[in-house]
């Protein structure tokens, strides 16, 4: 049996002879000439000169061999009661007659199409359409604001857009045509085509000219059949959040991608062809683009397209219910979704309702996992519980504990050891290795392995400012942590300006970019406070300008009202203390680290270069207004 030492080693020391293996797994139109090209460091390329599709690997392959009649996909809503078995044949005509559709658009290959849709199939219908011609995709998640959107088109510049008339929230019907319409108002490119699938519970208004109706576009099209494409052609555009306001567009390759996500299946995930595998993620986020769609479907699995929330729709069982009736093996969702759970029902008594004999593994993601909660899953589940950590831009994960080539001893708040390709370097300061137990940034000597991102979009300058300038030779994860003495990792905080809230990645910078818009604000500074269900929520202190005279309780309901508006609900932005002062250091470096630290009550020193200290005690006055700060105490006296 080969262990996972003897497979990361190999990896490291034969990266082309391990990749190459692992090609393997994939359908390739012409076999790549050289698995690794790295003669342009630090930019790197996988399997150059090989030809794919991957909606091909996705979708078409499985029924030559036999999977035809399988469930590709089991659509349930819990939102509406609906469900849908998609076979993989019938999964090939949908997306087949879509890419008609859009290809008598005028779409081809390098077109981007952007994607706001629900979790609905003809999501992965239009994503899998996309590849399926070489078009580039690029989904912008239900819970983002028209402008988002339209900063999106504005970067991607799609000829056009699919989306849907509504998306379903507890409570509430969420228009998504007005939002399209706006952010199409605002936006400087204007794509020329919109396709809107009408869902019963809301009827998008049709622009003449221009928008599309989905079921009559299906009913007169085409089936269209997979075009080759290059292994290093983009397949899709993934907005993520930076430190400013301006999304990153993370670019994934098509070779590199399909390969990487396929061996994460059987070796991280443990499961094999056929079986049942769910990740209650969006398809927004990079969870859902991996581990909804691609990953399973490479892998011919059958995947859960889940519209609904782990409580609420109704109750606390509704995952347990998912699990024993479409007999899930596997579950990957946010340490978030299991907090939400264990506070409605901290006895696991609905767990106790349902079958879960077939579930075997359960995967957590997306943001920091407290012990508490993944020994409380566990317990109640009484199956593995795998923290495991990666972001929007590797693609897959940088540790975990890989149950398919051996369980690895479980250590709670570790995401394990570093998977195949990804070479973990702690580093202080100056870039030397720091030793076992002592906190670094947490970096990853190039070359990172296949289906990490190439570069951002349209943006190579970018790419190397944000990620590999700090450490030459290095990505930059933006994470800090340590390894223990066995060398497990523990990733404990973000070193910029993302926060994670419930697992959505936010950036605090974007936030003060749209309070300082504000026409009564002079200054601000967001940061993330710990919060119990949603790990960190947004909390902004505000310098109201001289002069300004009004009612602060309306000028805070104006700011969250703002953010709301400019960056979407998503954000659960509501916390804001207006203050006369923020606190700098001499220089003028707002003290956001200081400010949290007292917020989450974490013992705290005052900075030795700090302007004023006083201006700390009115910071944890208004913090106590805000329910923050009970216990802060100051370590230096
Ligand atoms: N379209 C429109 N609005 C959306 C949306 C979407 N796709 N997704 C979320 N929102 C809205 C919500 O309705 C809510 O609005 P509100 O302020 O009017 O209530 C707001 O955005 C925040 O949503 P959410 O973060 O989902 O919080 P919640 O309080 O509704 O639910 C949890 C809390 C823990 C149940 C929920 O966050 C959850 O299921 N998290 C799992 C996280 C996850 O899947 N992460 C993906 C990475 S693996
Ligand atoms: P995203 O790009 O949205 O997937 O967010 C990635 C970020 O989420 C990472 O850089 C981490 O800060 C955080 N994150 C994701 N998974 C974990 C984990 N298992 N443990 C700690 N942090 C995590």
């Amino acid at each position: 049996m080969t262990t996972y030492a003897e497979i990361y080693r190999r990896s490291l020391a034969d990266p082309a002879g391990f990749w190459a293996e692992q090609a393997e797994g994939i359908d390739w139109i012409r076999r790549f000439d050289r698995v690794l090209d790295d003669s342009r460091p630090p930019f790197y390329r996988w399997f150059v000169g090989g030809v794919l599709n991957t909606c091909w690997n996705a979708v078409d392959r499985h029924i030559e061999r036999g999977r035809g009649d399988q469930t590709a996909i089991i659509y349930d809503s819990a939102m509406t009661g609906d469900k849908r078995w998609i076979t993989y044949r019938e999964l090939r005509e949908l997306v087949a007659r879509f890419a008609g559709v859009l290809r008598r658009q005028g779409i081809g290959k390098g077109d981007r199409v952007i994607v706001y849709m629900p979790m609905v199939p003809e999501a992965v219908i239009a994503m899998l359409a996309c590849a399926r011609i070489g078009a580039i995709h690029s989904v912008v998640f239900g819970g983002f604001a028209a402008h988002e959107l339209a900063a999106r088109i504005d970067d991607a510049q799609p000829k056009l857009v699919v989306s849907a008339s509504c998306g379903l929230e507890p409570g509430r019907i969420v228009p998504y045509k007005p939002l399209l319409d706006r952010a199409i108002s605002i936006s400087r490119h204007k794509p020329e085509r919109c396709i809107l699938l009408q869902r019963p519970q809301a009827q998008a208004t049709m622009v003449p000219g221009r928008d599309l109706d989905w079921q009559e576009e299906m009913a007169g099209a085409e089936p269209v059949d997979c075009v080759p494409v290059a292994a290093t052609d983009p397949l899709y555009i993934l907005y993520t959040s930076g430190t400013t306001g301006q999304p990153k567009g993370i670019v994934r390759d098509h070779g590199g991608h399909a390969v990487a996500l396929h061996w994460s299946m059987r070796n991280i995930y443990g499961v094999e062809p056929g079986e049942v595998y769910w990740a209650a993620s969006d398809v927004g986020w990079v969870v859902g683009h991996s581990y909804i769609v691609y990953g399973p479907l490479i892998h011919g699995n059958t995947t859960v397209l889940y519209e609904g929330k782990p409580v609420g729709t109704p109750d606390a069982g509704a995952f347990w219910r998912v699990i024993s009736e479409h007999r899930v093996a596997a579950l990957f969702t946010a340490p978030t979704a299991f907090r939400a759970i264990k506070k409605e029902d901290p006895e696991g008594r609905l767990v106790r309702r349902y079958d879960l004999s077939r579930f075997r593994t359960l995967f957590l993601a997306g943001e920091r996992c407290d012990p508490d909660t993944l020994l409380w899953a566990q317990a109640k589940l009484g199956v593995p519980v795998i923290d495991h950590w990666w972001q929007t831009e590797t693609g897959w994960a940088i540790c975990a504990n890989p149950v398919g080539i051996e369980l690895l001893p479980i250590k709670p708040g570790s995401c394990s050891l570093p998977m195949p390709g990804y070479d973990l370097r702690i580093l202080d300061e100056n870039g030397a290795d720091v030793p076992a137990g002592q906190m670094g940034a947490i970096a990853l000597r190039l070359p990172l392995p296949p289906g990490t991102l190439p570069t951002l979009w349209n943006a190579d300058e970018r790419y190397l400012q944000s990620y590999l300038s700090r450490y030459p030779g290095h990505y930059l994860t933006g994470d800090a942590g340590y390894r223990d003495a066995d060398g497990y990792v523990f990733v404990m905080s973000r070193t910029d300006d993302v926060i994670n809230v419930a697992g959505h990645r936010l950036s605090t910078g974007q936030m003060e970019e749209v309070l300082a818009a504000h026409p009564d604000v002079a200054e601000c500074a967001v940061i993330g406070v710990a919060d119990e269900l949603k790990g960190e929520l947004p909390l902004a202190f505000v310098v109201l300008k001289a002069g300004v005279t009004r009612d602060h309780e309306v000028v805070r309901r104006e700011l969250v009202e703002q953010v709301r508006d400019r960056i979407g609900p998503v954000a659960a932005f509501r916390l804001v203390a207006i203050v006369n002062r923020l606190p700098k250091t001499r220089s003028g470096k707002i003290l956001r680290g200081t400010m949290k630290r007292i917020a989450d009550s974490t013992p705290w020193k005052m900075p030795a270069t700090i302007d004023d200290p006083l201006i700390l005690d009115e910071i944890a006055e208004a913090l106590r207004s805000l329910g923050y700060a009970r216990q802060a105490s100051r370590l230096d006296g």
